[in-house]
């Protein structure tokens, strides 16, 4: 069994949905928790110390240890303020999980600068802002473990073009963060959830997915299923010292995980390509035959500069 006795976790966005069952299921197994949650509206808007609180009284009615923290992650001073709870309650931070996020869905170019602002602050800014506030006290850990939230937003849907614009930064961060952990043995991955919260509700038109099988179905639905039970799991796993994975995504739902990952095909070339050539080879540049999966970017620098083509009168 995967304990946590003995580990600071500070969890982002812990008041609702699949932050409060990260936050469960670390302190059931030892963890102690900073229940972190702005407590706002689902697109950002707002705020309530209630969620965070409720969680907290939860974690220690069934014998855990918690402590309520109700910063933004979109502003450094929030972060600081998150680890600072930590620090001061617990004495470090050993794990940080960015769940932290909001929906803005509308179509574009109706979603505005507003929109993407937004997003980005608190996706992208809020788990860069709360890792880097925690990196000195990870560096520190002997188990040091981060967990960034993207989404399978960044597959693409005509009403998440800010949303899915910050999570698919968060991928970069994820992976830069990664290398940046190497030295110290942090280990940074990323999951891409699908779970029945208030931000999957079928009834938003970007989930309109879900609601399809909600119609379809008969008694409960696959929707039903998608439990943010499932997520944890992943997520814990993640946070274990015991994980030895750095820089992956897991795309997750309803108990099925999967790893999503970054390719590049073979490709064509020739040294004085034209746009005639890229039209004409364009099958070939596309071909997803012996695709590569590039590791990191000194890696993949060999393996690009290994395929430069040389002029065609050497
Ligand atoms: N539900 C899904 O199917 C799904 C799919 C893909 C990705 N995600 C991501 O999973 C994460 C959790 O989402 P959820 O579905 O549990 O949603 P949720 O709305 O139930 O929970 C998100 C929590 O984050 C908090 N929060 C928002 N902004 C904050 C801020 N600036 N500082 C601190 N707390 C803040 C909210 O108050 C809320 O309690 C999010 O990052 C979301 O984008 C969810």
């Amino acid at each position: 069994m995967l304990e946590f006795e003995g580990r600071t976790a500070i969890v982002t966005g812990a008041g609702r949905g699949m932050g409060r069952t990260h936050a469960l299921l670390l302190a059931s197994r030892g963890a102690r928790v900073v229940i972190n949650d702005l407590g706002g509206a689902m697109d950002g808007t707002g705020a309530d110390a209630g969620p965070a609180q409720a969680v907290v009284d939860e974690i220690r009615a069934a014998g855990g240890t918690a402590v309520a923290d109700t910063s933004s992650v979109a502003t450094t001073e929030g972060a600081e303020a998150i680890v600072a709870t930590a620090v001061e309650a617990f004495g470090g931070v050993d794990i940080v999980i960015n769940n932290a996020g909001i929906l803005t869905p509308h179509t574009f170019p109706d979603t505005g600068a507003e929109d993407l602002d937004r997003n980005l602050s608190v996706h992208l800014g809020g788990s860069f802002n709360v890792t880097r506030a925690a990196w000195p006290h990870l560096v520190k850990s002997p188990a040091a473990r981060v967990v960034l939230t993207t989404s399978c937003a960044l597959f693409g849907s005509p009403f998440l073009v800010a949303y899915g614009a910050a999570k698919g930064g968060l991928i970069g961060l994820g992976r830069n963060l990664a290398g940046a952990g190497a030295e110290h043995g942090i280990k940074v991955n990323l999951i891409a959830p699908y779970a029945k919260t208030r931000m999957a509700d079928p009834d938003i038109d970007v989930n309109e997915g879900a609601r399809t099988e909600v119609v379809a179905d008969e008694g409960p639905t696959v929707f039903d299923r998608l439990l943010p039970e499932n997520i944890s799991a992943v997520v814990a796993f993640l946070a274990h010292e015991s994980c030895e994975l750095t820089g992956e995504v897991l795309s997750c739902g309803g108990g099925r995980v999967a790893r999503i990952f970054f390719a590049e095909t073979q490709g064509y070339g020739k040294a004085d390509v034209t746009p005639e050539d890229i039209a004409a080879n364009i099958g070939q540049i596309c071909d997803e035959r012996d695709y590569y999966v590039p590791e990191d970017i000194t890696v993949y620098t060999t393996f690009f500069m290994e395929r430069v083509p040389e002029p065609a009168s050497v």
